[in-house]
């Protein structure tokens, strides 16, 4: 085994899906950032965290004023355009990296378009552990939609999700292992 510090723990939790995540700035227009510490966190109701840096991002002061944020996932076909999000700004800033929006089913913040997975959460509130350098943005799930589905699962064979490691590694979604899992 290699010891790993706690410092650097962090990045065993990996990889994770990417996801683009859309909230409405002040002027009306949209921002969309990419964030990998994305995870479920209730079935019922349904909810998810956002983890996001201590500091003031967009995304969490979008988020927090109007009330509502769509988590949009990243296939392989626009990993890099997401990844450029991260510090392109401004109006247009979709345009500009070649990605478009369109309208989500259940809330006012656009959703995006090259997207095959798209979450559309009510925000709910904001965790705040004092110690920590990032807060927990929960929502609630009001809407979503796949562009393939087996079941209740995505269908990842077509959806050619797209995942964080650290910096500047990314990997692509594995192919299928199946095991029996007992029922309680
Ligand atoms: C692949 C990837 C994953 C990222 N994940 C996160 C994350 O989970 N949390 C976070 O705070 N920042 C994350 N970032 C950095 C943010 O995208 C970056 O700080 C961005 O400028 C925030 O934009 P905003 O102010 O519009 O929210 C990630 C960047 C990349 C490229």
């Amino acid at each position: 085994m290699v010891n790993v510090e706690p410092e650097e723990a962090i990045r065993l939790i990996s990889p994770r899906v990417i996801a683009l995540i859309t909230t409405t700035n002040p002027d009306g227009s949209t921002n969309a950032s990419p964030y990998s510490w994305v995870f479920p966190f209730s079935f019922e109701p349904p909810m998810l965290t956002v983890g996001v840096g201590k500091g003031g991002k967009n995304t969490q002061k979008n988020a927090e004023r109007e009330k509502e944020f769509v988590v949009n996932l990243v296939s392989k076909d626009f990993g890099q355009k997401a990844c450029d999000l991260e510090w392109i700004t401004g109006k247009d800033q979709l345009k500009k990296v070649g990605l478009s929006e369109i309208d989500s089913k259940k809330v006012k913040t656009k959703s995006i378009k090259e997207s095959k997975v798209r979450i559309e959460c009510e925000y709910l509130t904001t965790v705040d552990v004092k110690e920590s350098d990032h807060v927990l943005v929960v929502g609630k799930i009001v809407a979503a939609e796949c562009l393939a589905m087996k079941g209740k699962v995505p269908d990842f064979d077509k959806l050619d999700l797209l995942t964080h490691v650290a910096g500047d590694e990314f990997r692509e979604v594995g192919k299928k292992v199946l095991f029996k899992r007992k029922r309680g």
